[in-house]
């Protein structure tokens, strides 16, 4: 059964099999260029091409992984646009993971000032938070999102389908915003979802349905973060500074991975600003743990850590601000942090 959650300004369909054909053809556009990588060419382009309607269709290829979301990579996608006479009519697809839905994103919503785009998420992640809310952007000398503007598509066109060939990693990957938008929105959701052994098992439909309509509504509220959106940041702080550290490692982390251990060392710093129990906080360390391992060995110092977080977008007049919980399913944001209270967090997660 398909379902669709209407935006302010777009729609979102989830495994309605002819929505992408229907929006093509209302669109009309002069041409489609799809973006993927090497993965979503060989294992989603197959089960979309036949159904697009006979416009005039465009590949752009780039190569997959975090480490090419770069301008570099940008001027390659644009320059392709620009050799096979993209208009400003011409439509992009954006058929890929978070990469290509962000760099994709970003890539159309500059060309010639902006073409449409429609993002068709092929991962878990992007499925249920990188294609909703508009984010768009590349990352610079290694810093993720650095680059980027606020632009929504024409539509988020999701199937579920897609995540049959996904490596277990990778949907692992994407569980751990599921767990974040449980913990910050809906305890009911966390309470669920946290305590499954198989996750290939679960229905995806109903709980990629519940977790977008999450996304959606927060982002609805502030779509340029200047207030309550900032509570899809929890776990990102610390997060985001972890796995920017791992990518010049031998052991980059995957961004959920990197999630995972931001959000058990930002529920720490909840339970030590008392916005939830130390049982609360046992309970979410312990269950996090069991799903993603214990990663304290190939964890970077707090001093990196921390040196990273200054970075951060999120920053104001240089105080690491923090989105935390409040209590399961709830959370705030603009908790001043000190950097003693960072280093415990980092020194709790190894125990
Ligand atoms: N814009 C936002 O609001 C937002 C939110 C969260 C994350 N992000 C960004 O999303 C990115 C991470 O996204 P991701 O985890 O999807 O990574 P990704 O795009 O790199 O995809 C992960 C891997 O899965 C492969 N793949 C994709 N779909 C597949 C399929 N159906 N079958 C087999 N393989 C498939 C890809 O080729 C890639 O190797 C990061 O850059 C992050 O910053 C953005």
């Amino acid at each position: 059964m398909s379902k669709k959650i209407s935006c302010k300004n777009y729609d979102i369909s989830i495994n309605e099999v002819t929505y992408l054909q229907k929006l093509i053809e209302k669109i009309n556009p002069t041409k489609v260029f799809i973006l993927v990588d090497s993965n979503t060419e060989q294992y989603c382009l197959p089960h979309i091409y036949d159904r697009l309607p006979d416009t005039n269709l465009n590949v752009i290829r780039i190569k997959s992984g975090e480490s090419y979301k770069t301008i570099a990579t940008c001027n390659e996608i644009w320059q392709s646009l620009k050799d096979n006479h993209a208009d400003r009519k011409s439509l992009m697809i954006n058929l890929g993971g978070g990469v290509i839905g962000d760099m994709g994103g970003f890539c159309a919503s500059t060309y010639m000032r902006g073409i449409p785009f429609v993002q068709v998420p092929t991962t878990l992640l992007s499925q249920v938070d990188a294609s909703v809310g508009g984010k768009l952007g590349v990352d610079l000398d290694g810093v993720k999102n650095m680059i980027g503007v606020f632009q929504d598509p024409v539509a988020v066109v999701i199937d579920t389908n897609f995540l049959k060939t996904l490596p277990y990693k990778e949907l692992l990957s994407g569980y751990a915003e599921l767990l974040k938008h449980g913990l910050i929105a809906d305890a009911k959701i966390w309470g669920e979802l946290s305590v499954i052994k198989d996750i290939t098992d679960i229905d995806f439909e109903r709980i990629v349905h519940e977790s977008v309509l999450i996304k959606k509504s927060v982002t609805e509220q502030d779509p340029h973060e200047k207030g309550i959106r900032k509570v899809l940041n929890f776990g990102h702080t610390i997060g985001h500074a972890i796995e920017t550290l791992s990518l010049s490692t031998d052991q980059p982390l995957l961004h959920g991975e990197a999630i995972a251990i931001g959000i058990i060392m930002e529920a720490f710093l909840s339970y030590q600003n008392e916005f939830i129990s130390q049982e609360e906080y046992l309970t979410i360390k312990t269950r996090i743990k069991a799903l993603y391992g214990n990663k304290a060995k190939s964890l970077p110092s707090h001093e990196q850590i921390i040196s990273i977080m200054k970075f951060d977008k999120k920053n104001n007049a240089g105080k690491i601000l923090f989105a935390l919980i409040k209590d399961i399913g709830q959370a705030n944001f603009d908790i001043t942090i000190d950097d003693a209270q960072i280093k415990a967090a980092v020194e709790d997660y190894k125990t």
